[in-house]
């Protein structure tokens, strides 16, 4: 299911292409309409955060929980959460004792031990970087399949032999994704408080944990998040969408800023801020887009990137000069995820 969010992410981004083209089409004759899309594909740095607030704040009555509205365990796109998770699995004392700068949180399926193994023998084993340590952790639910005693027991293991392996008692599912994201908040508030900044990262993404931590040394210490932003986003309404989200749901046409989720930044302030906020705002259970509900709630912008080939949705063509400069992509396999990082690793590269 995680190995799966590069495709998701590719079609998220597709899709959301085709509905704007689609709009623009059927729009043509509408001028302002037209202006403000122009602006989008102009260059998404012209277009201030302005505009972005204008829509934010005209929906924020759409967003904001109704009590006496509450949800229903029998909605479809019920998120449960806030609501009260344990960690069955828990390393609360590694980030202070290794005095960490940036947390690495890496949500993954139970089962997709391979994964795990990849990351561990690549970006995973950079933990001393320009004088400041890196941790990391994998994030878990509860596996629901029918193997799960055996997936358990090697978790076990796993987490004997590695210590890092955080894992939640709610069930790890594609509509459970905000949830998972969630306890990582409250996880990294609780735990982590004393560390700088934290990134969650999907497990199928190539890292170059050396540029990552060089972005950060010169980044806000509060308020920061970044990735890659994407701005304008239109919400999915054709219900076969992987994305649908219906208007009782979320009214507005439009998401507000959010970076996308196959890696982002925050500064470790926003843990709590983020946490305090989701008491406010409807859950939906496209996590990314929630943080971006929640972010706009707090009245905090998203922080563009200096540079805007840093992260990649699109799996980039290996080249060591290319990787040596970006900061995350995505990669088609965990095979490439591997070489890429072992070829650029090399005593040798020019790069
Ligand atoms: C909340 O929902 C109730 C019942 O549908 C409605 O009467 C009320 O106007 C709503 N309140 C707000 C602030 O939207
Ligand atoms: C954070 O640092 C402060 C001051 O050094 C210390 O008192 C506190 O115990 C630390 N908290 C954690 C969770 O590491
Ligand atoms: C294993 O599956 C059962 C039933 O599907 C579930 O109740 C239990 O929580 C699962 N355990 C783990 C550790 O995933
Ligand atoms: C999400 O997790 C909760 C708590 O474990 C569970 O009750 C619910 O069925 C899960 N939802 C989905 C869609 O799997």
């Amino acid at each position: 299911m995680v190995e799966d969010i590069c495709i998701i992410e590719e079609q998220r981004h597709v899709k959301r292409l085709g509905v704007k083209i689609r709009s623009l089409r059927s729009c043509i004759f509408s001028i302002p309409l037209l202006v403000l899309l122009l602006f989008y594909y102009i260059d998404s740095y012209v277009l201030t955060e302005t505009w972005a607030s204008t829509v934010g704040f005209l929906s924020e009555t759409f967003i904001t929980k109704n009590e006496s509205q509450p949800w229903r365990l029998s909605d479809p796109y019920y998120v449960n959460y806030p609501q009260k998770y344990h960690f069955v699995k828990n390393e609360p004392e590694k980030c202070r004792k290794e005095n960490t700068f940036v947390v690495l949180m890496v949500p993954v399926a139970s089962g997709n031990t391979a994964a795990r193994d990849a990351i561990r023998a690549t970006w995973g084993t950079e933990k001393w970087v320009e004088n400041k340590v890196v941790s990391m952790f994998f994030l878990l639910g509860l596996s629901s399949s029918e193997e799960n005693t055996t997936v358990q027991k090697q978790l076990l293991e796993e987490s004997a032999r590695y210590h890092d392996i955080l894992q939640c008692d709610f069930l790890d599912t594609y509509h459970n994704l905000t949830i998972k994201t969630m306890v990582m908040l409250e996880w990294l508030a609780r735990y982590c408080q004393n560390a700088s900044y934290a990134m969650k990262i999907d497990s199928d993404i190539f890292l170059n944990v050396n540029n990552l931590v060089k972005m950060l040394l010169s980044a806000p210490t509060e308020n920061y998040m970044t990735g890659l932003v994407t701005r304008g986003g239109s919400v999915l309404r054709d219900p076969r969408s992987k994305w649908y989200l219906p208007k009782t749901v979320y009214a507005p046409a439009l998401y507000p800023p959010y970076a996308l989720g196959l890696g982002y930044v925050l500064s470790l302030d926003l843990p709590k801020k983020l946490v305090e906020a989701a008491k406010h705002v409807k859950a939906v259970y496209i996590e990314d887009v929630y943080l971006g509900m929640c972010m706009k709630h707090l009245g905090i912008s998203m922080t563009f990137p200096s540079r805007n080939d840093l992260f990649h949705v699109f799996p980039v063509k290996y080249n060591p000069c290319r990787y040596s400069e970006l900061i995350a992509t995505t990669t088609r396999s965990l095979r490439d995820q591997v070489e890429f990082w072992k070829d650029l690793h090399k005593p040798q590269q020019p790069c």
